[in-house]
């Protein structure tokens, strides 16, 4: 794993054909990270089938391996995960380093508390600058101790006793959902987390699957009140790994905005929680049908996805969505800027933590490109202008994936071709985004490639 991944730094894209063709969606980097994760605290060996070979993902199973837990991939691909159960960590040689993945430390900080053990970890420039307090107050409820209360770096203090709470988190966060039912999986009695909305429950799914004992609902109406009762064992499995919404959303926005386009995007987890992205193209006109629909054995629906390419309206959106579609605003910003009129995203503050500020970049980056974006307070407003986005400019993505990935689909649709600097960051969630795009129609290069 990951001896393959080639990165780029700077790459350029510029008009293509129309898109036409089939790719494979690329694996589920939340669901890659879960399954290993909770893999590590089962009882048994684990096999995880069509792992995300990337480098968040490669980062989780190096301090997988740092923590003694045995991990070993086989000819074909898969995975197998030797559990040492809910706190049999080992002491680690060294700190615990995250790389870029926000995801790998918040949920990993859930996995340590149980573990009686005192663990260094860090991450990169841009996780260091990130918040963890959100993480770290309901853990200091439970009795963790930590040597920094905001970020990393950090030293994470486990422990046997765990007390189990009622936490209200202000915010839907799956990342903090995980952290805290991780946590309660060793305390003593029931824990119970409550989110405003149901953010994606593939945690609910998988700890299920794996045999805890937890509780959830499954509607979107309300808030979303989970609860799980400590002490139980959790049994390795057999875990196959759908297609990630998230990173096909590059390509179902691509054949969108490219007139003539007609593409298939197989095997594609289609949870409802994560789907906000294709209700939201929709609305706005998108001729995109989900065929071969099924259910797999922890409860997560799959589908391939058939995309035409659709004169788009734009399209108002209201906070509600960002539980349900909060890594897709920079694409569907690109969707937006493709249309003509004004379109509104509302409630985006959340957009401010992630891998990099993109509340800005996505209003920086269009601006650049000639596209008319404001916003006012946490909305963003942009003024789609299809015929007259200029391109012709270099954008530093500030190592964030998802925004250079989604001004390099803008730069199919651009007068001028986009530079993006910093697209080695592509290697965290789709290493081979490049290729699929390409080999769909796309035109986008190494600087240094002729
Ligand atoms: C993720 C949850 C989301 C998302 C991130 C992956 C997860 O973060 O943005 O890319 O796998 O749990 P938040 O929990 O901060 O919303």
């Amino acid at each position: 794993m990951n001896k393959k991944i080639k990165a780029h730094n700077n790459l350029i894209s510029c008009k293509g054909r129309n898109l036409k063709g089939v790719i494979v969606a690329p694996p589920d980097k939340s669901i890659s990270h879960r399954s290993l994760l909770f893999a590590s605290l089962s009882i048994g060996t684990s096999s995880i089938n069509n792992l995300l070979n990337s480098d968040d993902v490669f980062r989780m199973v190096k301090v997988l391996k740092n923590l003694g837990v045995k991990i070993k991939e086989n000819k074909e691909g898969v995975w197998f995960v030797s559990g040492v159960g809910l706190n049999g960590y080992d002491d680690p040689k060294s700190d615990l380093d995250c790389g870029n993945s926000g995801t790998l430390a918040r949920i990993l900080l859930g996995a340590l508390s149980g573990s009686n053990i005192s663990v260094a970890i860090k991450g990169d420039k841009s996780l260091n600058k990130r918040p963890m307090d959100r993480v770290i107050i309901p853990l200091k409820n439970m009795g963790i101790n930590f040597s920094n209360s905001t970020n990393l770096p950090l030293t994470i203090n486990g422990q046997n006793e765990i007390t189990p709470i009622k936490y209200e988190i202000p915010v839907s966060s799956a990342q903090v959902k995980t952290a805290v039912l991780l946590a309660g999986l060793n305390a003593r009695g029931t824990t119970q987390i409550i989110e405003p909305q149901t953010s994606r429950n593939h945690t609910e799914n998988l700890l299920k699957f794996f045999g805890a004992d937890i509780s959830y609902k499954d509607s979107p109406i309300g808030k979303n009140k989970v609860s799980i009762k400590g002490g139980k064992i959790l049994r390795a499995q057999e875990v196959d790994i759908p297609g990630d919404i998230s990173s096909a959303a590059f390509a179902i926005v691509a054949a969108s905005i490219i007139p003539n386009s007609n593409i298939k995007i197989k095997n594609v987890g289609v949870n409802y929680y994560r789907i906000g992205i294709l209700t939201a193209l929709k609305k706005m006109g998108v001729n995109l049908k989900l065929i071969n629909k099924r259910i797999n054995e922890y409860d997560e629906p799959v589908s391939d996805i058939e995309v035409n390419y659709s004169k788009l309206k734009p399209i108002n959106l209201k906070a509600s969505y960002s539980a349900i579609m909060i890594d897709e605003y920079p694409i569907l910003a690109v969707a937006a800027a493709a249309t003509n009129g004004r379109s509104r995203f509302c409630g985006l503050s959340e957009l401010r933590y992630k891998e990099s500020n993109r509340f800005n970049a996505i209003i920086d980056g269009l601006n650049l490109c000639g596209i008319s974006v404001k916003n006012e307070g946490d909305d963003i407003l942009i003024e789609g202008n299809r015929n007259n986005i200029e391109g012709g400019i270099k954008i530093d993505c500030d190592y964030d994936h998802r925004v250079a990935m989604s001004f390099l689909v803008l730069g199919a649709i651009s007068k001028k071709p986009i530079e993006v600097v910093g697209c080695d960051s592509i290697i965290t969630s789709y290493p081979n985004f490049c290729d699929h795009m390409n080999s769909l129609g796309l035109k986008i290069k190494s600087k240094f490639s002729k």
